[in-house]
């Protein structure tokens, strides 16, 4: 690839990551990209680096423009180590004058690298610093996801360097939103939002309040993952505000994992039923659907319906992952119910349902269980089950 100019002096200069299929858990079939900006002006910087396996693209796009020797500033935006892991080879060769971060982000490197003289910098929420004719506004989003995390405005060019927020694991050779298909780039958009930054989503509805409240205008949001916004920043702002909210849209999930088919049966049933009401519902089985897939669609469903046999007394593994998975996340304002078949002590609805009311889902179900293989009755007893989920669905959808 090459070293592409997304606004005036302003370039790309990351890395497609197009081989990666996992992310500490999270399943990124598309690959990913670690994007990292170079600005030329008075003085030059760098925003990020990239993941380690990947500082020799970071250092070939680098050199189309610029020696690296020649770069006066790395700005820090993020230590995981996808952004950060070829710092100290990147510090060892461009011998920068400065390396700004935020606070946290000073410990954080602190902690990592344990570095003897690098020439570090914490800058403060507000901060800015001059490159020439170019102004560097530093707005720190801690807990977005980590401590250390920070954005960096180019105030004149009106660029947010947004760090992990507002992007997508997804390796094109595009590098702009409106040069890929959007409902795949919002496909990939809404999974990384579910898998990275749910569980921080009154942080996110406060930094768009703030970001509101600032009147900062953007022309392009420039994430560290996926494409780079310009057309469609308004939608994706919207998409943001919208998961946050955590509202569910009119949507079920059932969710199970089966051991003899019989928990399968029971799904289908209550599939059925809430279909019957009118309410979208989508069957997952865990055996063949990654958790991470999984949580995208638990972004915007209102109900979550799981199912899972009794193995040794307690739930099947897959099960047992997910819900350890999901809770991690926390999702919140859902609407939750349990089902399941056993052979003769029958805990997984109890557990399940435990797991729920730790996530403080509205439980509308007791828990249904059937003995080895649901009858016809039994069955029946389930799309009743499934048309009062749909049912609570229409009725808190509507509120
Ligand atoms: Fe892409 Fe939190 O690192």
């Amino acid at each position: 690839m090459k070293s592409l100019e997304i606004k005036n002096n302003i370039f790309w200069v990351g890395a497609i990551d197009w081989n990666v299929r996992d992310f500490h858990g999270y399943s990124t079939y598309k690959g990913t990209t670690y994007n990292a900006y170079l600005v030329k002006d008075e003085k030059i910087a760098l925003f990020d680096t990239v993941k380690k396996s990947h500082m020799q693209d970071l250092v070939h796009h680098i050199k189309q423009l610029v020696d690296p020797s020649k770069i006066d500033y790395l700005i820090v935006n993020h230590v995981e180590m996808d952004h950060s892991g070829a710092l100290p080879e990147m510090v060892e060769l461009i011998k920068p004058e400065k390396i700004f971060c935020s606070r946290m982000g000073l410990k954080a490197i602190n902690e990592h690298f344990h570095p003897k003289d690098w020439p570090l910098e914490a800058v403060e929420n507000g901060q800015t610093i001059s490159l020439g004719s170019k102004t560097v506004h530093f707005l720190e989003t801690r807990m977005l996801h980590w401590p250390d995390s920070m954005f960096s405005y180019l105030q004149e060019d009106k660029v947010l360097i947004s760090s992990d927020a507002f992007g997508q694991h997804y390796a094109t050779s595009e590098r702009f939103d409106d040069e890929v298909d959007f409902s795949q780039l919002m496909e990939q958009t809404a999974k990384y939002y579910a898998n990275i930054l749910t569980l921080y989503s009154p942080l996110i509805r406060k930094l768009l309040a703030k970001v509101q409240e600032m009147g900062l205008e953007i022309d392009m949001i420039a994430p560290d993952h996926g494409v780079i916004w310009r057309s469609h920043i308004k939608d994706v702002i919207q998409a943001y505000a919208d998961w946050s909210q955590n509202k569910g849209q009119r949507k079920a999930l059932v969710i199970y994992d089966t051991m003899w088919q019989s928990t399968e049966m029971m799904a289908k049933a209550i599939t059925t039923g809430i279909n019957m009401t009118g309410v979208s519902v989508k069957l997952i089985n865990l055996a063949v659907t990654h958790r991470s897939d999984v949580m995208t669609d638990v972004l915007n469903a209102k109900a979550v319906v799981l199912g899972c046999a009794t193995l040794n007394n307690g739930m099947l593994p897959r099960m047992a992952g997910f819900l350890m998975y999901m809770r991690g996340l926390k999702p919140t304002n859902k609407i939750g119910a349990a089902f399941g078949s056993f052979g003769w002590s029958g805990e997984a609805v109890k557990l399940m349902n435990a797991a729920m009311e730790e996530m403080k889902f509205d439980i509308v179900e007791p828990g249904l269980r059937f003995k080895y293989v649901p009858s016809h009755t039994d069955l029946q007893e389930c799309v009743e089950m499934g048309k009062r989920i749909g049912q609570a669905v229409i009725t808190q959808t509507e509120e």
